[in-house]
């Protein structure tokens, strides 16, 4: 492990499940109104996503969102990552991203990168951002933080050279007609919808 790494598990499950109160107002709780889930709830019934491959979300928290993929796609065709798997699902694999054994990552057809932020944990995100977009099907999609993140990491050009197609969420809403009148258009702006090609 390289001698810069510093991430102490027990720390960060503290931190996601029992300090949510220093999360700030934006994350809702993360329930309905926590952003991925308001844009998911937009955009699922829009995606056409491949039918080979799993729907994967990075960063599970108390499920909220990612149930909302398990309703749209059902629970086999679901899996989670998270520190912690506090809703004791089966589709779900606990532990830091980066103890996963990258041989059991199965092919996916869809992936939000929502493992903590690439303030508190750069590399875990990076780690996950890098590892599970190779993992993506052709025709697939992945989601999650443009190159404006604060640890700098060039979003863009990584998805652009593992052969992505990418646009911002903002973009992408316009050019499917979506409503977003109530989402923050700064958050759309600052994601980036990737379809590989
Ligand atoms: C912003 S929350 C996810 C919210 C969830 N996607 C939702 O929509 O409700 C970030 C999650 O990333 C998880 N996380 C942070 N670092 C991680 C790591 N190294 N490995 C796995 N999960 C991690 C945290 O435990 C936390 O549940």
């Amino acid at each position: 492990m390289n001698s810069f790494y510093k991430f102490n598990p027990k720390n960060e499950v503290d931190y996601w499940f029992n300090n949510i109160e220093n999360h700030g107002e934006d994350v809702y709780s993360y329930g309905p109104k926590y952003y991925v889930a308001a844009i998911l709830e937009r955009i699922l019934p829009v995606l056409k996503i491949p039918n080979s491959g799993k729907i994967c979300m990075l960063g599970t928290h108390k499920c909220y969102s990612f149930s909302l993929l398990e309703n749209f796609f059902g629970e086999k065709n679901c899996i989670g990552y998270d520190l912690l798997n506090i809703t004791k699902r089966s589709n779900i694999i606990e532990g830091s991203i980066i103890e996963i054994e990258k041989k059991f990552i199965p092919p996916l057809s869809f992936c939000w990168n929502d493992l903590g932020n690439y303030s508190r944990n750069p590399y875990e995100k990076m780690f996950g951002q890098i590892v599970f977009s190779n993992r993506i099907v052709k025709g697939g999609f992945f989601i999650g933080r443009d190159g404006s993140n604060r640890a700098r990491f060039p979003v863009e050009t990584l998805m652009d050279e593992l052969s992505f197609e990418s646009t911002n969420l903002l973009n992408y809403f316009i050019d499917k007609s979506i409503d977003y009148s109530d989402l923050d258009e700064s958050i759309l702006k600052s994601h980036l919808i990737s379809i590989k090609k």
